[in-house]
């Protein structure tokens, strides 16, 4: 077994060892990283790099002298240092980036924060179909669902439960094969902090029409149809009750239960209409009651989804933003929101951030990667390594770089 800090520690921004096809960063509170390999066959799952709270020892204290000074707070002292000198790396040229981590491994296609904060999972590529496409986190720091690309095969979503020390393997919970046809490629995965059964909803949606429904102890809870013509981003509200696809339709699912928290099926909910042209990205918001959506139209919607929409309600309109840049349907678009009250959205390599009152834009990185960004994940607490605790958004492109960025500073009229 080989430390990817040894390969790491001469280079601040290189954390990933080189046959990382999940890699998991702990950056709670940062000190100093532990790196482990981890030797799945199947997944091709690789690093978990943590470092321990404040105070507190490494749990591997030997790992961890293994990897000097690739510390949260060094890594973005570097990414200072790196910009200065012009080295060879590129660095975003705005205040908000703080750090930047290298896959080795190719693209980053997918993010995920665990609920506590202190792990952020990527799926990279792998360089071949052994890869993932993205990953996502379940009941707890240690559940990790991962999305796969299928070895010359169909789809397949895998929970693995990572071990919580910085040695062991990450053990299969169970995996469910063919999750989207082969023909089609997985593109998002997603899951709900809970449900009223008490699992979290675990939604996997591939590239064509469809979104799979999986219970966190891995229950096949059926498959939606979004109908239209692709799904170019999938999502799930956060306690588990809404599903929803951006695509040609715009329609909110519900995951329903009955009193007792059994399931009672998948139904069409809610419709968001309004929008001139098809939805590219779609994000639920923290608070449960609200949805933004990104368009080829060329605006950000944001809805108030607490609707009596049993009494066929349909979701209100709260605010319209007109985009900085027309969205490349091409590309990638991803929207994510913050539970600090920040919207980013991506596409391409730019990156802006709105505020979930009124849909202002708070600001915009044109250039945020040097390669179509491919996910946003924002850290759902204050990312704590840092100086003072901070909003985080992680972003992770094709360029195999995972960056880090704060959180713009919401309108002083507007903060509540
Ligand atoms: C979905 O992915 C498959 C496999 O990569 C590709 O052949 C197909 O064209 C894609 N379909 C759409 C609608 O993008």
């Amino acid at each position: 077994m080989a430390h990817a800090g040894e390969q790491a520690a001469g280079d601040g921004s290189g954390l990933a060892p080189a046959t990382v096809a999940v890699a998991v960063v702990i950056a709670g509170s940062a000190a100093v990283i532990v790196v482990q390999l981890l030797r799945s066959i199947l997944l091709r799952v690789a690093g978990i790099y943590s470092t321990p709270k404040r105070g507190q020892r490494p749990a591997a204290a030997q790992h961890a002298s293994t990897t000097p000074g690739t510390g949260l707070k060094s890594l973005m002292k570097q990414a200072a240092l790196a910009k200065r000198a012009a080295g060879p790396d590129f660095v975003p040229d705005s205040e908000l980036h703080l750090a930047s981590l290298r896959s080795t491994t190719g693209a980053v296609l997918g993010l995920a924060w665990s609920a506590d904060g202190d792990a952020l999972a990527a799926a990279t590529d792998g360089g071949s179909l052994q890869g993932a496409s993205d990953v996502a986190f379940g009941a707890g720091p240690s559940s990790l669902a991962v999305l796969t690309r299928g070895e010359g095969g169909a789809p397949a979503v895998t929970l693995l439960t990572l071990p919580r020390g910085p040695h062991g393997d990450p053990e299969p919970a169970w995996t469910r094969h063919g999750a989207h046809a082969a023909a089609n490629e997985g593109r998002c995965l997603e899951a709900s902090a809970g449900s009223k059964a008490g699992y979290p909803i675990i939604i996997s949606s591939s590239n064509k029409t469809d979104i799979h429904v999986y219970s966190g102890t891995g229950e096949d809870l059926g498959t939606i149809d979004t109908g239209g013509f692709e799904n170019y981003a999938a999502a799930v509200s956060s306690d588990g009750r809404w599903v929803a696809a951006a695509t040609f339709t715009n329609d909110i699912y519900e995951v329903a239960f009955d009193r007792q928290g059994t399931f009672t099926g998948l139904h069409k909910a809610m419709a968001l209409k309004g929008h001139a042209a098809r939805v590219l990205a779609l994000a639920f918001s923290p608070d449960l009651g609200r949805c933004a959506t990104a368009s080829a139209d060329g605006t950000l919607r944001l809805w108030n989804i607490g609707v009596r929409y049993a009494l066929a309600e349909d979701p209100k309109l709260l605010a319209t933003a007109r985009l900085p840049l027309a969205l490349d349907p091409k590309l990638r678009a991803r929207l994510a929101w913050g539970a600090g009250g920040v919207i980013a959205l991506s596409n391409g390599h730019r990156l802006a951030f709105f505020d979930e009152a009124g849909a202002d834009l708070l600001a915009s990185v044109p250039d945020a990667h040097t390669a179509p960004i491919a996910a946003l994940a924002w850290c759902p607490g204050r990312l704590t390594a840092l100086e003072r605790p901070t909003w985080t958004l992680a972003t992770g492109g094709g360029d195999a770089r995972v960056r880090l960025w704060r959180s713009p500073e919401r309108s002083a009229g507007r903060r509540v």
